[in-house]
Order: structure tokens, then C-alpha cells, then sequence
């Protein structure tokens, strides 16, 4: 393979695919998790399933993508045709491109709503607005499709335009300048709500944490959490992995990216409790936190239209960079399997996935309740792409371990884990038994909310 399909540095891949971990996930879905299972607790048992769970399968997936470079659909094709396994492995990459196709088509109108807000805060239309009036405003937005759809169009739209540009000047390109000023925004959001928040309440709520708060319910979000985070089966790290340096270690690299990721969570986290405790408010709101609760700090506090704002345009520039990582995946298998070009295959992606976007804009509103969905499954038909979604990643994730620990010969994965030996055995203990228990444990307490 030329090397115009290598990232241009040795560490690269380590931005990229931070740039895909950081996102909804640590600025959205961390904090409300975090706040409703009682907040040290939650942090404590996420911070284990990362280490023994969620970075074990990032070295398995990242090893895949760089052992095939190949796209997660041909590359796995090409794994097991190679070694003479079973053509069921395919399984992976099927499922991550389908997965990644899901997901970016809700993920899009998420991030849309961070759009709407942006401009909410900016425009200081929220300043001093009570609570009842923000919340109607969250309510206004969602029944809207014609809002939705805008936004939801708008951010897909750029996604599409950074992959079509190519690994170097797209993705390279952009990550290469928003990485650092999502970082500095981040420490400007930080900085201001420890200075008009209450950063001790917020430190003493994530920090400290009381046994009986630890539940099995806990335990199974904190594992879909580190799954969803770190970017995990869906083929977008197996997509970037197939661009990684050979020279870059495959151990050293995914504790890196995991480190990020939840340093920039835990920050995002002190972050925002700090506000929503300084305003006087509960952490137990949901997903409503940053949507609701969040802006009702803002509007409270000096300044707060204009930080509001800023923070905003970083949930939207983190969204940005991991639903590019999105595109990648099936775009790379369109261009390889049949040859289109670049933009064109982008094209189709983009396209598919702003289709089935409709589905969750619609979500909100007109098949809010009594839809052809609730006929069919008992919920919208968002609930059940994300709960479809739900299952693949830990059903990918199961199977990336076993592929990686159990399939793959000694040689093979020597051939990619060049660093000592020590890690290889530690690594493959985890890869082989405990991260597949762990997972199985999830799928199987998963599937009986299939009836609910
Ligand atoms: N890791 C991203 C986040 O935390 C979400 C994501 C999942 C991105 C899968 C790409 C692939 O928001
Ligand atoms: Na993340």
C-alpha cells in the first residue's frame, strides 16, 4: 500500500483518533451518567472498565486496522482470507461499517442541537431567563423538524466536506488546528466556572464516593460508556488504525488516547457541576444537563451568554471531529471496493446517513408517540437505532477480543506489538478472558430490554 494511505507523522494517529474518543460522549453523556449514578462511584468503576476493558479491545482494534490497511469491511476480509479462518470474523467489519453508519445518523442531529444553543447564548436570549422559559426553549426546539433538519443537515454537511478532502488535508488538516483550540477552550470553560461556580462542591461530588452508590445498573452504563468513548466497534478505529505508522507503539499509543479522553471528561465534569452547583441545582437532571440545566446556569451567572456560547462551539467542534471518524469507515470501503472517488463515496455516506438522520428528527416530534415505530417496537424509532447501536458495540467489541486474542497466531500479533514482551502477556490475559466476560455480561443483561 502507497504511502499516501499512511498519516503524514508517527503521531499522528494519536491525534486522530482523540480527536474521534473526545466527543458528545465526554462533554454530554459523561456528566449526566456521572450525575445520575451518584458521582465518585461512577467514576471509580468507569475507571477500571477503561483500563481492563476499554483499552485492551483499543490495542485489539487499532492492531487490526494496521495489520489489514485496509478499510474495517475489506481489511477483516483480507485478515481471515490471509490466515484461513472462518469467514464469520467478517462479522467485524460488517457490523462496525453498519454500526458507524447508525450512529453518525443520530449523532449529527445531536450535535445540531449544540448549533441551536450556540446561537441561543450568543444572541443573549437566555440571559437571566428563568428556568421554566429554558426549558420550554429545549421543548420548542425538539418539536421543530424544520430546526432539526437544519442543524442536523448543517453538521453532517461539514463532516461530509473535512472527509472528502482527503486523510491529509481533511482529516490531518483540520484535527492539526481544532484539537488545540478545543483544548484551549476547554481551559477557558474550566477556568470561568471555578472561578463563578463552586468547584469544591463539584470536586467533593466526582472525588469522593460512598460504597452503597455503587449498583449493578452502574456498573453496565459505566461499561457501555467506556465502549462508546474510546470509539470502540465501530470501525472507526480499525478505519484509522489502517493509516498508523508502524514505527508508533500499539500499547503506549491507546493508554495515551485513553488518558485523554477521560482527563478531558473528568474536566468537562468539574467543569459543568461547578456551574450547575454554583447556580444551586442538582446534578441528577439526565440527559438534559447540558441542554437544560446547563443553560439555566448560564443565564444565571455574569458572563454566561458569552461563556455559554464558547462552550458550546466546543461541544460542536469535539462533536465535529468524531463524526468524522464516522464518515471514515464506509467511505474508505465505498472508494476500495468499487473504486469511486473520494468525494463521491463521501457523497453516498453523507448522503445515507442525513436519510436516516430523518428518522430521529422525527423522533421529537410528529412520531413522538403513537408512530408506526411505537406499533412496531414500543419506541420512536431514535430509541431504536440507539438501542440497535447498543447491542453492535459490545457485540463488535466481543468479537474484536476474541478475534484478536484467540484467532490471530502469536506471529501475527508480535508482528504489530513490537514493544516487550511483559505488556504483550498482560494484554492478551485481558484481551482473551476478562474483556470478553465483561462484555458478555453486558450483551446478556442488554437483551431482556428488548421486551421494554
Ligand atoms: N467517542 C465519541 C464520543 O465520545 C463517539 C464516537 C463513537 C465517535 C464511535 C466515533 C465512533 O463522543
Ligand atoms: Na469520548
Amino acid at each position: 500500500m502507497s504511502a499516501k494511505n499512511i498519516w503524514t507523522h508517527k503521531g499522528t494517529f494519536l491525534l486522530a483518533a482523540v480527536g474521534s474518543a473526545v466527543g458528545l460522549g465526554n462533554l454530554w453523556r459523561f456528566p449526566y451518567l456521572t450525575g445520575e449514578n451518584g458521582g465518585g462511584a461512577f467514576i471509580l468503576i468507569y475507571a477500571l472498565t477503561i483500563a481492563m476493558v476499554g483499552i485492551p479491545i483499543l490495542i485489539a482494534e487499532t492492531l487490526l486496522g494496521r495489520a489489514s490497511r485496509r478499510s474495517p469491511i475489506m481489511g477483516m476480509k483480507y485478515l481471515t482470507e490471509s490466515h484461513g479462518t472462518s469467514a464469520a470474523w467478517q462479522t467485524i467489519g460488517w457490523m462496525g461499517a453498519a454500526a458507524a453508519f447508525i450512529i453518525l445518523s443520530f449523532y449529527s442531529v445531536i450535535a445540531g442541537w449544540a448549533i441551536h444553543y450556540t446561537w441561543l447564548l450568543f444572541s443573549g436570549e437566555l440571559a437571566g431567563a428563568d428556568s421554566e422559559t429554558i426549558g420550554a426553549a429545549f421543548g420548542t426546539l425538539l418539536g421543530s423538524p424544520e430546526l432539526l433538519l437544519t442543524y442536523h443537515t448543517l453538521f453532517i454537511l461539514a463532516s461530509g466536506l473535512i472527509v472528502g478532502m482527503g486523510i491529509h488535508k481533511g482529516i490531518e488538516g483540520s484535527l492539526r488546528f481544532m484539537m488545540p483550540a478545543l483544548f484551549l477552550i476547554l481551559l477557558i470553560v474550566l477556568g470561568y466556572a471555578v472561578i463563578v461556580g463552586d468547584a469544591g462542591a463539584a470536586m467533593r461530588f466526582l472525588f469522593t464516593f460512598n460504597l452503597e452508590d455503587l449498583s449493578l445498573e452502574g456498573w453496565l452504563q459505566a461499561m457501555g460508556q467506556s465502549f462508546f468513548t474510546l470509539s470502540l466497534g465501530m470501525g472507526a478505529i480499525m478505519a484509522y488504525g489502517a493509516y498508523m505508522s508502524s514505527e508508533a507503539s500499539l500499547t503506549r499509543t491507546a493508554i495515551s488516547i485513553a488518558l485523554v479522553d477521560t482527563l478531558i471528561a473528568l474536566m468537562a465534569g468539574v467543569a459543568i457541576f461547578a456551574l450547575v452547583f454554583g447556580a444551586g441545582m442538582e446534578a441528577g437532571q439526565g440527559p438534559g444537563l447540558m441542554f437544560v440545566t446547563l443553560p439555566i446556569a448560564f443565564a444565571d451567572l455574569p458572563g454566561g451568554s458569552i461563556l455559554g456560547g464558547i462552550f458550546f462551539i466546543l461541544v460542536i467542534g469535539a462533536a465535529l471531529t468524531s463524526a468524522i471518524s464516522l464518515v471514515e469507515p464506509v467511505a474508505a470501503w465505498l472508494v476500495e471496493r468499487f473504486g469511486m472517488s473520494r468525494p463521491l463515496a463521501v457523497t453516498v455516506m453523507v448522503l445515507g446517513c442525513w436519510a436516516l438522520g430523518l428518522l430521529t428528527v422525527f423522533s421529537f416530534n410528529v412520531w413522538e408517540k403513537d408512530s408506526w415505530s411505537h406499533a412496531l417496537f414500543g419506541r420512536s424509532p431514535f430509541d431504536v437505532l440507539e438501542f440497535l447501536t447498543n447491542i453492535m458495540m459490545p457485540v463488535g467489541g466481543l468479537l474484536i477480543a476474541l478475534f484478536a486474542g484467540w484467532a490471530l497466531t502469536r506471529e501475527e500479533v508480535l508482528r504489530e506489538m513490537n514493544t516487550n514482551d511483559r505488556w504483550f502477556a498482560v494484554w492478551q490475559f485481558l484481551v482473551r478472558f476478562i474483556a470478553p466476560m465483561a462484555v458478555a455480561f453486558v450483551f446478556l443483561r442488554t437483551i431482556p430490554q428488548i421486551e421494554g
